[in-house]
């Protein structure tokens, strides 16, 4: 997908399709007023004639309109201008890539920076926009023998106003581009079947990523003879009763000028299938337990994400990949493990597996003295019972890092919400035969989760996103949404900037 930026009245603009967002109470933007001047009021009649009512979200096509250089006319609805904040800008913009993407356009020219959000310039605009046309082109066919149409939208040209900044508009877009293909590649693995998507099939991708990614990305596969010699026993344990192998994945990015530079860390949960083991799950809607590698999966999409935008940090990227099965050789309710910590774990439900893979990868990133660690998992289905499916749980041992990921949330509209670590909860914990158990009940599991895996992350800044409720969707539409990408790369890249104002004020 390419993202010019053009500098032109949109009434005058050569395209496809011109995308035009509208306020509710009538005051029209620069960019429609501009097009209502060229075409004797159209959208000042539609409105008034009740044929197009903009309301947020609401999209009107018009397939020929006079006055205008453009093919067709897709009119958004912005609601209220009150109302215009991040939310509903990403509402609208969102609503109208869903209609472009059913149009036969392969492009369009979008006036979206004239939009008004308080605190958002035009990078910010520019960078949803990107983002949005990716999320709004994806399809997974891979298995169809009819995939149907695929969308054919291939170039989203941003028109600015005079007054805009088109260098910070192209920034925007650039980035955007960049994290709308990382999410996409997140949602590609996370909806491959559980026979595919196996963790030597990770593996084999994050190799596919440092060969294609011209020397920026170092990978490091360590197999279960590697892991049985660390002795990364936790993590094993969980793969016991798969035939298929567990792997720890390293992928290691280096952009910072300064190759010593401390890396931020991230960590996936990539439990490929999630049968529940011995303590077996139910059957009903255990198929989409092959999201369980979703925490994986949006590692790689913000690897990918990185590679495309290049911010100068470096970044480590660890994969924790197992197969959670039933078999003669599993795990069973009340056996103990040694982790590679040293620590040993009574495993009561060998469904709180998530942490057992995590807790080794854990204590692996202590070796890259992080400047952060922040493991992202889809771990319990107590956070979905909590924040439901609109926000990601965060954890932290750190509230200066829980801050900064609240924020990239909030930017990215990726949003996390803050759950407490007490040290009360951790009591739940208590075993009476092992260090710990690897559950703590029915009150506050998401909580407790995030307090067993808090005791593996004492030595460095640590956050822990819980990302059962959005990683995925169920129902008509189920598929991998590709959060916490959009979070996860903002956060990164907010750490560029922090280095370069660092850098400025020691100069
Ligand atoms: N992968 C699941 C968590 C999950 C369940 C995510 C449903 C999304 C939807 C995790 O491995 C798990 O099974 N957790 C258990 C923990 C419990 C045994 C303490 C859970 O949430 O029930
Ligand atoms: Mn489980
Ligand atoms: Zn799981």
């Amino acid at each position: 997908m390419e993202f010019p930026v053009q500098t032109a009245n949109p009434a005058k603009a050569e395209t496809a399709c011109l995308v035009v967002p509208v306020f509710k109470d009538g005051d029209l933007l620069p960019a429609a007023t501009k097009l209502d001047d060229a075409s004797e009021r159209l959208i000042g009649q539609l409105i008034e004639r009740e044929d197009f009512d903009p309301k947020l979200g609401n999209v009107q096509m018009i397939p020929f309109a006079p006055g205008l250089n453009a093919d067709r006319l897709l009119l958004v609805g912005l609601g209220t201008r009150e109302k215009c904040q991040e939310g509903a800008f990403c509402k609208a913009v969102d609503a109208a890539f869903s209609a472009l993407a059913k149009l036969p356009v392969e492009d369009t020219a979008v006036a979206f920076t004239d939009v008004p959000v308080p605190d958002r310039a035009c990078d910010w605009k520019a960078r949803m926009v990107a983002e949005a046309a990716h999320r709004a082109v994806y399809r997974f066919t891979d298995f169809k023998s009819e995939p149907g149409p695929a969308p054919k939208l291939e170039r989203v040209t941003l028109l600015v106003s005079e007054g805009d900044d088109a260098a910070a508009t192209r920034e925007g877009a650039r980035v955007g581009d960049g994290i709308g293909q990382g999410i996409n590649t997140t949602r590609t693995l996370g909806n491959l079947p559980g026979n595919v998507c196996t963790p030597r099939y990770l593996a084999g991708r994050a190799e596919q990523l440092a060969a294609e990614s011209g020397g920026a990305l170092s990978t490091e596969i360590l197999d279960e003879e590697a892991l049985e010699a660390l002795g990364a026993h936790s993590l094993l344990s969980v793969g016991h009763g798969s035939d298929e192998p567990s792997r720890l994945i390293v992928m290691k990015y280096q952009g910072a000028e300064d190759p010593d530079e401390a890396p931020h860390v991230l960590v996936g949960k990539g439990i490929t299938f999630d049968s529940g083991g011995i303590s077996l799950k139910p059957g009903a809607g255990m198929d989409e337990m092959k999201f369980d590698m979703c925490g994986a999966a949006s590692v790689f999409g913000a690897v990918t994400s990185v590679l495309a935008v290049r911010p100068k940090i470096n970044l480590v990227a660890i994969v924790a990949s197992a197969e959670n099965m039933p078999s003669g050789r599993a795990t069973k309710p009340g056996d103990i493990i040694k982790t590679l910590r040293g620590l040993s774990v009574e495993v009561l439900n060998t469904d709180a597996e998530g942490r057992l893979v995590l807790c080794d990868a854990l204590t692996y990133a202590e070796r890259f003295e992080p400047a952060s660690v922040v493991d992202i998992a889809t771990l319990t289905g107590a956070a979905i019972i909590a924040l439901g499916h609109h926000a990601t749980g965060l954890m932290a041992n750190d509230d200066d890092l829980a801050l900064d990921l609240l924020d990239a949330g909030e930017t990215s509209w990726d949003r996390a919400w803050h759950l407490p670590l007490w040290d009360e909860y951790q009591e739940q914990l208590d075993s009476n035969f092992a260090d710990l158990a690897n559950i703590g009940g029915r009150p506050a599991g998401t909580i407790t989760a995030g307090c067993f895996l808090s005791r593996f992350a004492d030595k460095f800044p640590w956050a822990h996103l819980d990302i059962a409720g959005t990683a995925w969707q169920s129902g008509a539409q189920k598929g991998a949404s590709g959060r916490p990408v959009s979070l996860l790369t903002q956060y990164l890249l907010d750490r560029e900037a922090e280095g370069r104002v660092e850098e400025n004020s020691e100069a």
